[in-house]
């Protein structure tokens, strides 16, 4: 490892990829980060891009194209020291985020995340095999995107978290405020798409799925076991306009030995019903506190970027140390 300079491989250059390139080197000079630099991107259909120039976007906009690599291949033989995984969801198996991951982490390089998959379904033994290489495997963006959820945790040493619940989905918490005002199922649907908040498989948003990786992403990061695979998960197909208007929105809950996502209706005065469009929400009931909340946008091409570069900069604090 380079541990004077350190080097980031990108690995996903389309909305989050893209998203990130352009947050990072708007910011990096600000942050104090000119010695970091973004020195591969590897995506499936602009190929392996080495030391990408400052308007590698508008390029691979413009049809610009690379030679290809298979992506396990390109992690092994890279001298990267971050691995900025931003590949498609896939709730089934994990793949191919789970192999790029663990390749990366068994090489040694710090792994930032925004793919649920892998932090859903292989928790445990990715978290294992960073701890084991004394390395960091970071997935903010799994949660609320750039928005703080878990994260917020770290600044309340010794809480024990009771209980958690949250509107977790922008799309679907999008398209309940839509059909409130009117609007139908579909056409909202086709807009949360085209604002870049649905997944590429929309079914993941709308029957429930990537909230529930969400919750359970959560639980693993409290020690609570929830198997995905074996949690209630609802959707909000069924959802009325009217249930809709009454403040019933999709909401996941987890403690220690419960786990679920499902449409509720919200009492007033609940400030979780207040939580509309594409903002997320969740709240901890803890107990020292009592209930804290964070709310903010959950979805998004920059809001998603956010994530990367807290957990960029969380890597980077102790550099060298
Ligand atoms: N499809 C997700 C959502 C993106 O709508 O919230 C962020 O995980």
């Amino acid at each position: 490892m380079t541990m004077a300079k350190p080097r980031i491989m990108i690995l996903g250059f389309g909305m989050v990829g893209q998203g990130f390139y352009e947050l990072f080197n708007q910011k990096r000079h600000s942050l104090g980060l000119g010695n970091v630099s973004i020195s591969e991107i590897v995506d499936a259909k602009f190929g392996h891009i080495i030391e990408p120039c400052e308007n590698i976007i508008s390029e691979v906009k413009g049809g610009k194209t690379f030679p290809k690599i298979d992506p396990v291949k390109a992690i092994s033989e890279s001298d990267s020291d971050i691995v900025c995984e931003f590949t498609w969801l896939n709730l089934k198996t994990g793949e191919p985020a789970y192999s790029h991951i663990k390749t990366a982490l068994g090489h040694g390089k710090h792994v930032i995340t925004t793919n649920k998959g892998p932090s859903a379904l292989k928790f445990r033994e990715l978290n294992e095999l960073a701890k084991k290489n004394n390395i960091q495997f970071k997935m903010k963006g799994t949660v609320m995107a750039g928005t703080p959820s878990f994260n917020l945790l770290e600044l309340l040493p010794g809480i024990e978290v009771k209980s958690v619940r949250g509107i977790m989905n922008g799309t679907t918490n999008y398209i309940l405020e839509r059909m409130v005002g009117g609007k139908d199922f579909n056409e909202s649907l086709r807009e949360a798409q085209s604002l870049g908040y649905a997944e590429a498989d929309p079914t993941n948003d709308v029957d429930g799925f990537d909230t529930g990786a969400k919750i359970v992403i959560i639980s693993n990061i409290l020690g609570w076991n929830h198997d995905f695979n074996k949690m209630n998960i609802e959707g909000i197909r069924k959802v009325t306009r009217e249930q809709a208007a009454n403040g019933t929105k999709l909401v996941a809950y987890a403690d220690r030995n419960h786990a679920f996502v499902k449409p509720v209706e919200l009492p007033r005065g609940d400030i979780l019903r207040e939580v509309n469009g594409v903002m997320n929400a969740v709240e901890f009931e803890t107990d020292t506190l009592g209930k804290i909340y964070s709310m903010g946008p959950g979805a998004g091409r920059i809001e998603t970027a956010q994530s990367a570069l807290t957990d960029l900069v969380s890597i980077l604090k102790n550099w060298g140390n």
